[in-house]
């Protein structure tokens, strides 16, 4: 983890404000000495152009520090979620003098609620009054991703987050994350639930607390993730010519961005950007451009997901997708083999406009 000297540095002035500022700069300059290991090698390397990922920004106290008791009170009494949450990045949070790190930086203060459990002694009114007095992120969804925004909007990929359809929408961080997926420690070598396809394509699955741990603490695999939710989509990529999305080969996230992107369609790139990201040879520049490629994008002909089609083409007739466009334009060339329209034009018309994305050498795009 990356840890931005500047951020260190705003942790530190906010907890060290009763020292005079010649003492703060001293103790910066300590704690950075200190630091030494993480700083001093970032020093030796070329100053990174990329922002760290997420802030490492101390979340400061709320609440007067006795409202809160630390981890090992919360161990006590939730061990799964300690354990789980003790695997993952969130744990080892750089700490800084007066902030709060480990359950509360997410909970809140928790002593009102750790007390009022402890004197419950199993009654079951008395408990679930304690319930209220701790955060457990069952309010509504702005405010849940809130809380994690509060460090997770310095990063490059979240900063958009409040924009998304997603956000909009009511989803939150936790509909697709999980800081501590318990399930999976009760039952550790239980495999990631997977596709008909997948397994077919025999795409290796990870026990669910490895695949948790390793894949952005998602709660479930990607495209399981978003089917719950997006059934049109996984219709979709059912049909017979789909990209590699429910085999494993592919992520929904190769072409969209979950959190939000300034592009239509939450898309990664703007619109044929993120398909010429993989299918480059049909980027371009070429000295004759079909006008179709170049303003409607790669859409105007093919369907993102999933067709009936061969090709992921938007009509299973390909002679009916040119003529959508071209429409009884009069065939004036001496040179012109058929009118549009005409049955010398039957079958499929890249049997002679065979580059149709494109070409260097033929305005007609047939060579
Ligand atoms: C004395 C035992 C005890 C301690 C200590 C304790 N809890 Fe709890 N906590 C419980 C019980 C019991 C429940 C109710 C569980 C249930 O309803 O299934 C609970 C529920 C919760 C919930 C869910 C609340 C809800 O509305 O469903 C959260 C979040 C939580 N605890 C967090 C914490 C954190 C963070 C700490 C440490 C600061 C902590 N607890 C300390 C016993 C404890
Ligand atoms: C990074 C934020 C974050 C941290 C840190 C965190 N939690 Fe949670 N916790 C959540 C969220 C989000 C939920 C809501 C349930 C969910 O969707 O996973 C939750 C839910 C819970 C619940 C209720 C579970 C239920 O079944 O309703 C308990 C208990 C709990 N956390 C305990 C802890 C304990 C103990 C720690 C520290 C070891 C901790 N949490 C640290 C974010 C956090
Ligand atoms: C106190 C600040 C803080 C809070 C609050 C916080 N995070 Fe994080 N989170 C971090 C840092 C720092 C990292 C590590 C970033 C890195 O390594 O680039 C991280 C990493 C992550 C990762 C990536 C984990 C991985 O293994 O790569 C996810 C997912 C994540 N956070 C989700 C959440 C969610 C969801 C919440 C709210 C429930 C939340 N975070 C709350 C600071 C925070
Ligand atoms: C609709 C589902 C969804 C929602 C909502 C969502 N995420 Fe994610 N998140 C993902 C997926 C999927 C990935 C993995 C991306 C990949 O592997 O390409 C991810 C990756 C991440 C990562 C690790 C990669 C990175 O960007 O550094 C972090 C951190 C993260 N999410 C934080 C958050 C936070 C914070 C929120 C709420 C503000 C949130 N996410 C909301 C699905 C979601
Ligand atoms: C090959 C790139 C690509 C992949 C992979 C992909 N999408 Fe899309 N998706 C697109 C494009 C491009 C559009 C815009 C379609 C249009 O303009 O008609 C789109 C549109 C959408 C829409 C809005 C329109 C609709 O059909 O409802 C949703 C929702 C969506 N995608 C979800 C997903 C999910 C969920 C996955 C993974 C299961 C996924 N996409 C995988 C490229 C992709
Ligand atoms: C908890 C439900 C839920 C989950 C899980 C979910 N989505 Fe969504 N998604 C929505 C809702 C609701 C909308 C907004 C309505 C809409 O535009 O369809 C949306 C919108 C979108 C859009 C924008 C569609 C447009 O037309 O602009 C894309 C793209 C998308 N989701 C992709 C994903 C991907 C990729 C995943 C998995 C990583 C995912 N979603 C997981 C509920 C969800
Ligand atoms: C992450 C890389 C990636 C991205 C992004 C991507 N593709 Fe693909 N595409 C592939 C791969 C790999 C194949 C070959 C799939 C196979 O053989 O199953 C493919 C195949 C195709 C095919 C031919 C299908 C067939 O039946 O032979 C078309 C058409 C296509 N993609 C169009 C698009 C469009 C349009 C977009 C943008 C919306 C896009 N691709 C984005 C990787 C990508
Ligand atoms: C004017 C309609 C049209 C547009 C726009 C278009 N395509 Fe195609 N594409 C086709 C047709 C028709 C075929 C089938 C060619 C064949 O049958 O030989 C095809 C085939 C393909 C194939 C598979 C065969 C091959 O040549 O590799 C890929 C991949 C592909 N297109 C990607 C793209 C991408 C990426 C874009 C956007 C940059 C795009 N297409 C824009 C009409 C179009
Ligand atoms: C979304 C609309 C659209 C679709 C679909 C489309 N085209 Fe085009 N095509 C155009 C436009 C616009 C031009 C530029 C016309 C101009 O410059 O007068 C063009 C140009 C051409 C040209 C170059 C000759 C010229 O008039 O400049 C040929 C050949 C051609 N298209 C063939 C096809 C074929 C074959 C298909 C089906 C695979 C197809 N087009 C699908 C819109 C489309
Ligand atoms: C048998 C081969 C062949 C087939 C099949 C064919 N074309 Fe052509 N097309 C040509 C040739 C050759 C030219 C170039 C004439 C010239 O050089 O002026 C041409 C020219 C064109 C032009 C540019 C001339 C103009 O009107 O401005 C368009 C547009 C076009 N074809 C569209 C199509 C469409 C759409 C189809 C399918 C319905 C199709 N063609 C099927 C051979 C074919």
């Amino acid at each position: 983890m990356c840890i931005d000297p500047d951020l260190v540095w705003d942790g530190l002035m906010t907890t060290t404000g009763k020292h005079t500022l010649g003492l703060v700069k001293l103790s910066v300059v300590l704690t950075a000495v200190a630091l030494a290991g993480t700083v001093a090698m970032a020093q030796t390397l070329p100053a990174s152009k990329v922002p760290a990922s997420v802030t490492t920004k101390a979340i400061p106290q709320k609440s007067p520090a006795a409202d809160y008791v630390g981890n090992d009170r919360c161990r006590r009494c939730h061990k799964s979620e300690f354990t789980e949450f003790g695997k993952t990045v969130h744990a080892s949070l750089p700490q800084h003098k007066d902030s709060v790190v480990g359950c509360e930086m997410c909970h809140g203060a928790g002593k009102a609620h750790a007390d009022g459990q402890e004197a419950s002694h199993g009654d079951e009114a008395k408990s679930a009054a304690a319930n209220k007095l701790i955060f457990a992120f069952k309010g509504n969804s702005k405010v849940n991703s809130e809380r994690c925004l509060v460090c997770h909007q310095s990063s490059k990929q979240q900063s958009q987050f409040d924009h998304s359809s997603h956000a909009q929408q009511g989803v939150a961080c936790l509909d697709c994350h999980s800081i501590h997926l318990v399930e999976a420690s009760d039952n550790p070598k239980g495999e990631a639930i997977q596709s008909a396809q997948a397994k077919f394509f025999s795409v290796p699955a990870l026990p669910e607390e490895n695949r948790w741990l390793h894949s952005s603490l998602l709660k479930k695999n990607q495209p399981e993730l978003c089917y719950q939710c997006h059934a049109n989509v996984k219709a979709a990529f059912a049909l017979p010519t789909h990209h590699r999305v429910p085999e494993g080969a592919m992520k929904c996230t190769d072409c969209h961005s979950p959190h939000g992107t300034s592009n239509q369609h939450e898309l990664q790139q703007l619109a044929s950007e993120t398909c010429t990201q993989c299918h480059a040879e049909k980027r371009g520049p070429f000295v004759f451009e079909h006008a179709a490629s170049r303003v409607e994008g790669c859409t105007a002909c093919h369907t993102p997901h999933g067709s009936t089609s061969k090709m992921l083409l938007a009509r299973r007739e390909e002679r009916t997708l040119c003529i959508q466009c071209h429409v009884g334009k009069p065939t004036t060339t001496a040179l012109m083999p058929h009118n549009i329209q005409s049955f010398q034009a039957n079958g499929a018309c890249t049997r002679c406009h065979s580059v149709i994305h494109g070409s260097n050498s033929d305005r007609n795009f047939l060579n």
